[in-house]
């Protein structure tokens, strides 16, 4: 397993472009299960999650072609079994049965993995398609699930933390082609979701309410194949600019979204760090010292989960209290125990982590546990003073397209450490 050799305090220097983004792009593939037509998507980052879920398409059938950035789609003839082994690992892999069920009738997919931040549980992607008439049975690790055509109705999808992203994208992947008039309620409103309607939409399917909590889907008998460029991805941008503003850097971000992002720039403002909109491109300087900012995690437009534990690292650095309360996942402060290590003082307290910010960090050996919490010990590595080795970075190859390469290019001392 690989591992991150930083050597820390260079500040960051110079400019980085910002990829596709991951959340967007997979439920993206998924869609082209939809027709029989070729669907081209660009701007596509080469992540290990991406070319899992091209595994996962061509074990159902697909003839797929991943080459610069650019992913072209073909599902002229499907089956509805997935790989077992192959879905079981891959969180996103749940956005597959809406579109093959309103397809074919009839999709078999075992029961997701994904990170490890919390039971992540699919009842509301089930209870969708229920609702739009499936018959489900779990079994042996598996959903099988049937229908004799899938039919409009109204659907309120909210659950104990808000809405649900994948399970939207599912439900308005499905009505898609389902007979009839589907309205989400509680739909997510993250640009992620939009960017699957707005792909949609390109296939010519009827969805209005785009970026609303109420979504209307009028069903179509088929969709058609289109070439599409998906969204930069806002945690990959707003990862790059903790990582400017905890190593006091000057970073100038190219491809990024901020209106993706405003209430973590709002958060950022707050804690001293600025960033300006220069041509089209972000640009991320710390003027004096940072200080503390309390954040609680929201579904958009309130500040994003995929942040967290990125903004958790910049606040050990900020002299005086912060307290950052999850709401979103119950597990989901993996990283502090590691930040510790770096010498971090952060005590749990039930959905909050108090972070007593200031103390200098110090290098260390640190282990990733999920995907955003290995970014949040990159970001701490190349601020503290010494050596960090950051291990099992595989988490991090999930979601961040050439990380080390990027962060070399702005200066830092990083490298890649095979098999450790
Ligand atoms: C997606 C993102 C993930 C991000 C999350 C929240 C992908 C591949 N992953 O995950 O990076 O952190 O959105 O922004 O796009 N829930 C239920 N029942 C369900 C589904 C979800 O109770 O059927 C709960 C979850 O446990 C969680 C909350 O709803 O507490 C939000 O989860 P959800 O938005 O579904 O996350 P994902 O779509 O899996």
């Amino acid at each position: 397993m690989d591992s991150f050799l930083i050597q820390g305090g260079t500040p960051l220097r110079g400019e980085v472009t910002i990829s596709g983004s991951k959340n967007a792009v997979l439920p993206l593939m998924a869609a082209a299960l939809l027709t029989k037509d070729t669907c081209v998507i660009r701007n596509v980052p080469d992540l290990s999650d991406v070319r899992f879920m091209v595994k996962i398409l061509e074990s159902l059938g697909a003839d797929v072609a991943f080459e610069a950035g650019t992913l072209t789609v073909r599902c002229a003839r499907i089956k509805g079994f997935g790989d077992y082994d192959l879905i079981r690992k891959m969180r996103g892999s749940i956005c597959i049965l809406g579109p093959l069920l309103t397809r074919l009738h009839e999709a078999s997919v075992s029961l997701p993995g994904g990170c490890v931040i919390g039971t992540r549980p699919i009842d509301l992607h089930l209870k969708g398609l229920v609702a739009l008439g499936a018959k489900l049975d779990i079994e042996g690790g598996y959903i099988r699930a049937k229908t004799k055509g899938l039919k409009g109705t109204t659907i309120f999808l909210g659950g104990r933390a808000g809405p649900t992203v994948l399970g939207t994208a599912n439900i308005m992947m499905a009505a898609a082609l389902a007979d009839g008039v589907t309205v989400i309620e509680s739909a997510a409103c993250e640009p992620e979701v939009c960017d699957v309607a707005n792909f949609l939409v390109s296939m010519g399917a009827k969805i209005t309410g785009i970026g609303s909590p109420t979504l209307t889907i009028t069903g179509v008998k088929e969709l058609h194949g289109t070439d599409y460029e998906v969204i930069p991805d806002r945690i990959e941008a707003c990862t790059f600019i903790c990582a400017a503003a905890a190593t006091k850097g000057d970073v100038i971000i190219h491809g990024a979204r901020p209106e993706h992002f405003a209430a973590v720039l709002d958060k950022l403002r707050e804690a001293g760090v600025k960033v300006e909109r220069k041509a089209g491109a972000l640009r991320v300087t710390r003027p004096g010292k940072l200080k503390p900012a309390d954040v609680t995690t929201l579904p958009y437009s309130g500040f994003p989960t995929d942040v967290q534990a990125q903004f958790m690292a910049l606040m050990t650095l900020a002299p005086g209290i912060s307290v950052i309360t999850e709401r979103i996942f119950e597990s989901r402060f993996m990283h502090v125990a590691e930040l510790m290590r770096l010498g971090a003082d952060v005590a749990i307290e039930g959905p909050s982590a108090i972070v007593k910010g200031g103390k200098p960090l110090s290098g260390a050996p640190v282990m990733a546990s999920d995907l955003r919490a290995s970014a949040a010990l990159v970001i701490a590595g190349l601020a503290a003073k010494g050596t960090t080795q950051v291990h099992r970075i595989y988490h991090l190859d999930r979601g961040y397209e050439r990380m080390e390469d990027k962060l070399r290019k702005l200066g830092a001392k990083i490298e890649r450490v095979d098999g450790e």
